[in-house]
């Protein structure tokens, strides 16, 4: 059993474990029993991650001693991270309202769609109910279940808005079991792997040789660098959010290398480019940005993220998608406020959050990946 502790220094939070095991779930009633006595779980997640684990999960909690959990499934797709499903799940929830079991636990199953609106309405539920992670994809593991960033994307006039609706709001455990990622499609494993390039490159040199030496074992679901991948990506997720929880220091905000490039592309693909696809490319345009700003010099060795990024399979240059509408959407990202501001490496181990007043060299990266 491996275990990361996130700490906070405010009293409110006792903070959280991040415990990893392959094989988890088979004792994920006992581990919950222990620690959430009293509770009566519901969970949300998606008809197919439910359907390949529900049972897993509900036959565990049933011999922890816990009755059979009720569910909300939310539709696959980024699409369906919407308020609508957020009022739906709720509704669900609501069962714990009137005289029902009065301590709901919300498990979380699934990726990072999941956990972003499932998390949202745990935490909007009786303004905050306890509230589990447990990832299932490759990407929620190495970053979107730890940290409390939830919330939903937002339709509006302008087109859809990414997380422009959440919260902060912290999970009470995360559950990792490894042997859930078996089933998952390759397509979602490089998803995955991309945000791990970017933990890599933002803190992590050691780790990002270690992937670069073994890609394919990467592709492969070895477990062995598997396995370090996701413990050191969480815990250097950990690090930041106990140091800048709320995202308010310029600590947090590195963690968004790659993601000012990446929700354009998302938005302006309307969702046909994946979340860690997107932020693959956006690595990709990352550096060039640095490098165009005088940044990095040639021996900052940035070459070798789009190098690494193509031997896990990742694009690094798009096509049918118009560099007008990917600095459209920029301008439409929540974060915009009137300037562009991207983290920016400086060399592996070291990013910058730089504000790019002159937009000529963004549409001069954005021209040339997107041709
Ligand atoms: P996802 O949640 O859409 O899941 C991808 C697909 O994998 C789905 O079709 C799902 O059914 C399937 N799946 C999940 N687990 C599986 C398994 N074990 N076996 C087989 N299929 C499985 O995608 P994602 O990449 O996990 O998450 C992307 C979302 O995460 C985006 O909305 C992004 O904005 C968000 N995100 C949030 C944070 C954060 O800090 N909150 C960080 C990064 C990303
Ligand atoms: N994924 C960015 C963050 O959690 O801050």
């Amino acid at each position: 059993l491996q275990s990361i502790r996130v700490k906070f220094t405010e009293v409110r939070n006792p903070g959280y474990d991040i415990l990893l095991e392959p094989g988890f779930l088979v004792k994920s009633g006992g581990i919950l029993q222990k620690r959430f006595p009293g509770h009566t779980p519901f969970i949300i997640s998606s008809p197919a991650v439910y359907g390949l684990y529900g049972k897993t999960l509900q036959k565990s909690l049933k011999k922890a001693g816990f009755p059979e959990a009720k569910r909300y499934l939310l539709p696959d797709g980024e699409e369906n991270k919407n308020l609508g499903h957020f009022c739906m799940a709720t509704a669900g929830l609501s069962w714990f309202s009137g005289g029902q079991p009065a301590k709901p636990l919300v498990l979380l199953l699934g990726g990072g769609v999941v956990g972003d609106l499932g998390g949202f309405v745990a935490a909007c539920f009786r303004r905050g109910a306890a509230m589990v992670q447990i990832p299932t994809t490759l990407l929620a593991m190495v970053d979107s279940s730890v940290g409390g960033k939830l919330g939903v994307d937002l339709h509006t006039q302008r087109g859809t808005v990414k997380n422009l609706v959440g919260a902060f709001y912290q999970p009470s455990l995360v559950l990792v079991d490894l042997s859930c990622l078996r089933s998952l499609p390759a397509r979602e494993v490089r998803c995955g792997l991309a945000e791990a390039v970017k933990m890599a490159v933002l803190f992590d040199p050691g780790l990002f040789r270690r992937m670069e030496q073994g890609a394919r074992d990467l592709l492969a679901l070895k477990p062995a660098l598997l396995s370090d991948v996701i413990r050191l990506c969480a815990a250097h997720k950990a690090r930041l959010v106990q140091r800048d929880e709320f995202d308010r220091k310029g600590e947090r905000a590195l963690l968004n290398l790659g993601h000012t490039f990446g929700h354009g592309v998302e938005s302006a693909s309307r969702f046909r480019v994946r979340h860690g696809e997107a932020v693959a490319f956006g690595l990709a345009c990352a550096c060039d940005l640095s490098r165009l700003l005088g940044l990095s010099g040639p021996k900052a060795g940035l070459e070798r993220v789009e190098a690494l990024l193509g031997r896990l399979g990742l694009a690094t240059r798009l096509s049918r998608i118009s560099p007008v509408r990917v600095l459209d959407a920029m301008r439409q990202d929540k974060k915009f406020e009137g300037e562009l501001k991207f983290v920016l490496p400086v060399t592996l181990g070291r990013s910058r959050l730089v504000t790019v007043r002159s937009l000529s060299k963004v549409q001069e990266v954005l021209a040339s990946r997107l041709a």
